[in-house]
């Protein structure tokens, strides 16, 4: 991706020196991302699952497309404006407009209840290449995606999605499940294409997630029995999150993860242990612009660049760390102001100095921004657009 092509697609008005950037900037190191994309695509091609990226981190038909060339099955969005935007963009890594693109289609999963004739109109309103699937656990869903799908005269699949311990969305029992399946099978344009969970309730470190991970599995073994039992083996089981992305094979069932996350990593990932801190690869360049207060030095990324999300699921202060120097944190926030900890560090910075700052949850970083510079060490080689951001 870090090619001559790319170099010339970065716009005139661009500089090339991460120095020259007006800040608070994102940076992607593409090494960095090349490797986590990789590393996905490699693991879930050993362990036989199909990989199915949730965009929201990314927001970017361009990273979808890097995604989909390393094989990956299709694509997760979490609203079916992400889903335009990636039906619109994404031309599985080639050159060209998909709605005239003889490769195979486009398969886009709302992870998300499409409830509501609005919402359930723009996802069956998809272009007519896009394969589309729908993750839902009431019936009112599943009546009004059938309607739209009616009204659009299109085929749709649905996942029914089954709570095993995030306690969000998700059928609770065994009957339901197959009741959903059941009615999905039975609609003339709906048919039920496997079932979905999200682990999003394990959060612990990786070595610590035996007990979680057996759960999980034990759950899912009852599921799908009576899936089965009722002759409605589900296709697809639909499952993964980035904390548990290197242990999804241990899930018994799964036969398909929905990482999002791993493109970038962040500091929690980093903490939980599902990522080394090198492999963090989206930082923000934020510049120093007072150390006046003995004990700190306020850069210029505050809420409005950083959001104000805790470390989640582990112990550990701040809203966020700076790549080179970890021990440093952001103590507090506000709108365009972050206050680094200096207590832990003899490091004293001039004002003027930028520093890189890896955030506590990378995708509301992302859709918090504009521009995203793709960087190889100080040089800028890359640049792309949030394209879905506020969709
Ligand atoms: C339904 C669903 N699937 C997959 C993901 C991706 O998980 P992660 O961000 O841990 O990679 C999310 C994240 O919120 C999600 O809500």
């Amino acid at each position: 991706m870090v090619d001559g092509a790319a170099l010339r697609s970065l716009s005139s008005g661009v500089t090339l020196e991460i120095a020259e950037l007006e800040t608070p900037a994102l940076l992607v190191d593409m090494e960095r991302m090349e490797r986590n994309l990789d590393r996905a695509a490699a693991y879930a091609g050993e362990r036989k699952l199909r990989l199915r990226p949730h965009v929201k981190t990314h927001k970017s038909p361009r990273l979808a497309g890097e995604q989909l060339r390393r094989g990956a099955v299709g694509l997760t969005c979490a609203t079916p404006f992400e889903a335009e935007v990636m039906a619109a963009g994404v031309t599985t890594g080639g050159e060209g407009d998909r709605r005239n693109d003889p490769r195979p289609p486009l398969d886009l999963l709302l992870a998300y209840p499409p409830v509501g004739s609005r919402r359930a109109a723009r996802l069956t309103g998809l272009p007519a290449n896009v394969n589309i699937i729908a993750a839902l656990d009431s019936e009112r869903a599943l009546r009004d995606l059938a309607a739209a799908a009616a009204v659009s005269q299109r085929e749709v699949g649905v996942y029914v999605e089954m709570d095993l311990g995030m306690h969000r969305v998700g059928v609770q029992d065994a009957s339901s499940l197959v009741a959903l399946a059941r009615a999905a099978s039975d609609d003339r344009w709906l048919h039920f294409a496997g079932m979905a969970f999200y682990p999003g309730h394990i959060r612990v470190s990786v070595e610590e997630q035996d007990r979680a991970l057996g759960e999980v599995s034990e759950r899912l073994d009852d599921a799908i029995a009576s899936l089965e039992r009722a002759g409605l083996k589900p296709p697809v089981v639909s499952g993964g999150s980035t904390p548990t992305i290197w242990r999804s094979h241990e899930i018994r069932g799964v036969t398909e993860i929905r990482p999002g996350t791993y493109i970038f990593n962040d500091r929690t990932t980093a903490e939980i242990g599902a990522c080394s801190w090198d492999d963090c690869a989206l930082t923000i360049l934020a510049t120093v612009v007072s150390t006046a207060v003995p004990g700190q030095a306020v850069v210029d990324a505050g809420t409005k660049s950083l959001g104000r999300e805790p470390l989640r699921g582990t112990p550990g202060e701040g809203f966020g760390a700076l790549f080179d120097r970890p021990e440093v944190t952001v103590r507090g926030m506000s709108e365009e102001h972050g206050l680094l900890d200096l207590s832990g560090t003899s490091w004293r910075p001039d004002v003027g100095e930028t520093v890189r700052i890896v955030p506590n949850h990378v995708c509301i970083v992302v859709h918090l921004a504009d521009d995203v510079y793709g960087v190889s060490g100080d040089r800028i080689v890359d640049h792309w657009g949030v394209e879905a951001r506020g969709r």
